[in-house]
């Protein structure tokens, strides 16, 4: 090296002090902005000291970088303290522009599937049911056996369970809730049960192994199925508009007797029979029917005084009916174009 360590260091002081006394004559931002080019560029003073690093021995190295880093520092700290107290350091904290215009933040939105739960809800509430929600992760119990499904029962085939261990699944429909309910509380009752349930389906236009399901259960003294068809058609018009006609299909379900199969006239034809509802007019909604007596006795309800109804209903099948949404995967991709329609 062609100049002693010493005299470098020398150097760097008087910089220092150079630096320092320029600064305190900043008038303004242009003259910080000049001070930091002079100093702090490529090109500036104290860069160019940087590339004696390469000159010097690997033993004044080290001291020599001490030295040079701790002036760039004070330079650097120096420069924008000033230029903050002139307001002009752009991307600093106190730097607010009041003539730009605003950010507009992004507003999230209601998941289509909530959209409807929520509506469903809405209605039957505004009929004097109350909301009640059990667990995703179920006991064979609730999700089988106090429903009148019983181990190897052919009911249980239909339903494809994600088993958790021998006693736990992942529920498959909301049903279980009735049961959790009639446990908690006395007759009368008036429910509904919103909620996630899991099938291992595989995957299609139709199918999906998460989907989401509303349970109903009403129980008191005197309950027939007039009043679950009455129930029924009430939601059905206040959902749809009411012109919408609803039918009743004997079908079975273990936990109700006896059990129907519904369906709402089709809102896009009216019932003449279309595309939507494949030429009958039609669309099957879910199941219902007259809680079975053998539930009843799960929870100790005296089956001579009380009767009730039930009925189960998809939440993405009323959305793909309502939105006329023909793939039910659009529901769990997460895609921002379909989901900001909503
Ligand atoms: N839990 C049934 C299912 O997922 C649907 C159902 C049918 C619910 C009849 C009910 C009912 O409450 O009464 O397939």
């Amino acid at each position: 090296m062609d100049q002693k360590l010493d005299d470098v260091i020398q150097q760097l002081n008087e910089i220092r002090t150079k630096f320092q006394n320029e600064i305190k004559d900043c008038a303004n931002a242009d003259d910080v902005e000049s001070l930091r080019i002079k100093y702090l560029s490529k090109k500036g003073i104290i860069s160019g000291y940087f590339a004696l690093l390469g000159k010097v021995s690997p033993k004044e190295r080290p001291l020599l970088g001490k030295e040079l880093n701790s002036l760039r520092s004070f330079a650097q700290e120096n420069i924008s303290e000033k230029s903050e107290s002139f307001n002009i350091s752009k991307g600093s904290k106190s730097f607010f522009d009041t003539s730009l215009p605003g950010i507009n933040p992004v507003l999230g939105r209601r998941h289509p599937l909530r959209v409807v739960e929520d509506e469903i809800k809405e209605i039957f509430k505004s009929m004097g049911f109350d909301v009640e929600r059990g667990p995703e992760l179920e006991t064979d119990y609730y999700n089988f056996e106090a429903l009148n499904i019983p181990a190897n029962h052919p009911a249980r085939d239909s339903h494809d369970t994600f088993y958790i261990s021998d006693n736990l699944v992942l529920r498959t429909h909301t049903s279980p809730v009735q049961v959790r309910t009639m446990e908690n509380y006395k007759p009368p009752i008036r429910i509904i049960a919103p909620g996630r349930c899991f099938r291992k389906d595989t995957i299609d236009a139709t199918h999906y192994p998460t989907f989401h399901q509303v349970e109903g259960l009403c129980v008191d003294e005197g309950i027939t199925f007039a009043d679950l068809k009455g129930v029924i058609l009430a939601f059905a018009r206040k959902l749809l508009g009411e012109d919408v006609k609803i039918r009743f299909r004997p079908s079975f379900f273990p936990f109700t007797e006896p059990s129907a199969e519904y369906d709402f006239s089709c809102f896009k034809c009216g019932g003449k029979g279309c595309r939507v509802c494949k030429g009958s007019g039609w669309i099957e909604i879910s199941g219902a029917g007259m809680v079975n007596p053998a539930v009843f006795k799960y929870v100790d309800y005296d089956t001579d005084k009380y009767t009730g109804y039930a009925f189960g209903m998809g939440i993405e099948r009323i959305a793909m009916l309502k939105y006329q949404i023909d793939d039910i995967r659009v529901f769990y991709e997460n895609d921002l174009r379909f989901l900001q329609q909503f």
